[in-house]
């Protein structure tokens, strides 16, 4: 998600305000009757005028609807019980599996860690506890069990005025009641630096529960001020200097990790997306890096952590900004490892970094940068993967070749290479060498013209079809005359997805097809144009598609960010969506979050007998929720915490989802 300052309230959260797509009725008090009469009318006009005549002399719509109904949802491969989509304070599950709450913001992680206490908050006590908002969820087997192993977590963000009791105040303006969030105290800034980055913990499954096991050898927090080396082309830069690192070479911590992945070699990814919103101040005048940073929207201030440090006040260290906004790969397996800012994959709004061993042996990932208009990459490396010896690929993302994607209105789809004096990227526009095409990643694409995607999120290649699945979470800024193949909605305010076939079956392939494999949206609402299956029931659709995942047999589950009452009056969740055979297209709903929260994850074990899921901000939105402690944005906060009890569904969690009785996951 994005995270910026609200215009209604001051409060730095997402970006629901601008899901505001065509009105869609919140309730579900259609008839089956109306609700498959108005799918007809949408696969008539999807289908064209002879299908629809054909049908009409013959069988009556409604009844061939039906036949077609039946007959997707016997080809799914998804077996559940649907959950019923709606909104409440609480997180659900499908009928038949039990959802735990594994890890909660502020959970101890270690022996000397203090127990969570929302009144007694420290940088010192948050740095020992699992972070705040927790986006990207990946599972380092250890000794290759399904049943123990790591779980890697990006802690995305921070929303002060729902950890920090108290610092929001209701003021009148012009004659409205308004919020005012008070600034933050250094000691709130250190505490919110603490609560970035990521946790690395080892979990154990007992008794077919899955239990943090505290104080685990390989335990670890990373956070804002962790240690970090710049690796690859870029390192050592003098665009990357600084007074504190006069080398170019370390840096001190990530942010804004996102979604993320877990490399072949077993290591784990951080990708840093919404990296703008932590600087502020001002270039000095007619400094060189002007228009790098204004392509990235950097300074965009919504973190109040250049007032209390230098390095993130532009005015006092203009190069700072340009060491972030990188993937960072972690070694899990040495607590005390230096992370490394891998600068040949690209520096932007990295949104997930997932990967898969192509035919040769090299190693592909795909990667979304996301922001309206921007692009979708992939990144493959030069060397192959050694399945023999995992430590021979401790380097292998230092060298290889980021591409970017141009999706051709023929259904094509060609990854143009981002290379120093290739085509447009030389000195005559700027660039001096590979690292300066790194820097400014997004003006090199623009320059090899690129398709301007609707907010590129987790892209997510799928071993067992061959196929590659992108998430385009929306974009309420296309114009009608913006409109391409790929991006075929103007206004768009709920998403799609597009699925791409590598040629070849080849991941590492230069050009592949594509089509769009849905539309999102509500698909009763004509004006939607949505393009789920007719089998998917009214609670089946979704919009919003941000991060995915694919399990063992290669089914992909969508989660979605930045539904509500007002976007589609239902919250979000966690979707599995058939991509093959009569039921393609066809969505289930299968866990769903509580209000205001984010559905982050997810990721399934490697024996896909649970699912873990991440809960971002519950109660982020504005409304009113006793159970969140508050009854609404415009009370003061400070009555939220002093009511503070462990089970309140206040808190950014991982949720670990497993069938009742055991089993596999939806089989
Ligand atoms: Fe952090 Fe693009 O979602
Ligand atoms: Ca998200
Ligand atoms: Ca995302």
């Amino acid at each position: 998600m994005s995270d910026h300052r609200s215009p209604d309230t001051g409060f730095r959260t997402s970006l629901l305000e601008e899901n505001d797509g065509p009105a869609v009725n919140p309730t579900d008090n259609r008839t089956m009757g109306e609700i498959i009469a108005a799918r007809f009318s949408r696969r008539g006009f999807l289908k064209g005028s002879l299908a629809v005549s054909a049908i009409a002399a013959t069988v009556s719509p409604l009844a061939l609807v039906a036949a077609d109904d039946a007959r997707a949802a016997e080809a799914s491969a998804f077996t559940f019980d649907e959950l019923e989509a709606g909104i409440d304070d609480k997180h659900h599950v499908a009928p038949g599996y039990d959802a735990d709450v594994l890890l909660r913001w502020g959970d101890p992680l270690f022996a000397d860690s203090p127990e969570f206490d929302p009144a007694k908050q420290s940088a010192e006590a948050q740095a020992k506890q699992f972070g705040y908002n927790n986006d990207y969820v990946g599972y380092i087997p250890i000794d290759g069990s399904a049943e123990h192993g790591l779980l890697v977590v990006n802690h995305e963000y921070t929303n002060p005025h729902l950890m920090f009791p108290g610092i929001v105040k209701i003021v009148d303006k012009d004659g409205k009641k308004a919020a005012e969030v008070a600034p933050l105290s250094k000691e709130q800034v250190d505490v919110e630096m603490a609560a970035h980055g990521g946790s690395i913990v080892e979990i154990r499954k007992d008794g077919g529960k899955w239990q943090v096991v505290r104080d685990g050898k390989l335990n670890r927090r990373i956070t804002s001020n962790t240690e970090m080396q710049l690796a690859g082309p870029a390192a050592g830069h003098d665009r990357l200097k600084t007074n504190a690192d006069p080398a170019g070479t370390k840096v001190i911590g990530t942010f804004n990790n996102c979604a993320g992945g877990v490399t072949p070699w077993g290591t784990y990814v951080m990708a840093e997306e919404n990296i703008h919103g932590y600087f502020s101040g001002e270039l000095p005048e007619g400094h060189k890096e002007a228009a790098n940073y204004k392509r990235l929207g950097i300074p965009e201030g919504a973190y109040e952590w250049g007032a209390h440090y230098d390095r993130f006040n532009l005015a006092k260290e203009p190069n700072e900004a340009n060491r972030f906004g990188w993937i960072v790969e972690v070694d899990v397996n040495d607590p005390a490892s230096v992370p490394r800012k891998r600068t040949a994959m690209g520096r932007f709004k990295h949104e997930g970094a997932e990967s898969i061993v192509a035919k040769d042996g090299r190693v592909v990932f795909y990667l979304g940068d996301d922001e309206r208009f921007d692009y979708a990459y992939k990144f493959v490396t030069t060397g192959k993967f050694n399945a023999n010896d995992l430590a021979a690929n401790k380097d292998l993302l230092d060298d290889g070749t980021l591409h970017v994607a141009k999706f051709g209105e023929d259904g094509t789809v060609e990854w143009m290479p981002i290379v120093f004096g290739q085509g447009p990227l030389t000195a005559e526009n700027g660039f001096a060498s590979q690292a300066d095409v790194l820097i400014e990643t997004r003006r090199a694409a623009d320059l090899l013209g690129a398709t301007k995607m609707d907010r590129p999120e987790d892209i997510q290649p799928n071993g067992a079809n061959g196929k590659v699945y992108v998430m385009l979470t929306n974009n309420s800024k296309r114009k009608a005359e913006q409109v391409d193949a790929a991006n075929p909605r103007a206004s768009n305010a709920f998403g799609h997805i597009i699925e791409i076939s590598e040629d070849g079956g080849d991941f590492a392939a230069a050009k592949g097809k594509w089509e769009v494999l849905l539309k999102c949206g509500d698909p009763s609402v004509a004006e939607v144009g949505a393009t789920f299956s007719t089998a998917t029931t009214a609670n089946g659709w979704f919009g919003m598609p941000d991060n995915c995942a694919v399990d063992s047999a290669g089914r992909l589950w969508v989660a979605t960010d930045g539904q509500g009452p007002k976007a589609t009056g239902r919250t979000d969740g966690l979707w599995a969506v058939d991509t093959e055979g009569a039921a393609r297209a066809t969505s289930k709903l299968f866990f769903r979050v509580p209000i205001g929260a984010e559905m982050c994850g997810p990721l399934f074990a490697p024996d896909d007998q649970t699912a873990f899921v991440a809960v971002q901000h519950p109660g982020d939105g504005g409304e009113d929720w006793e159970a969140f402690g508050r009854p609404s944005y415009y009370e003061d906060l400070s009555t939220r915490w002093p009511d503070f009890k462990p089970d309140m569904p206040t808190r950014p969690s991982v949720v670990a989802i497993t069938k009742k009785g055991g089993g596999k996951i939806a089989v």
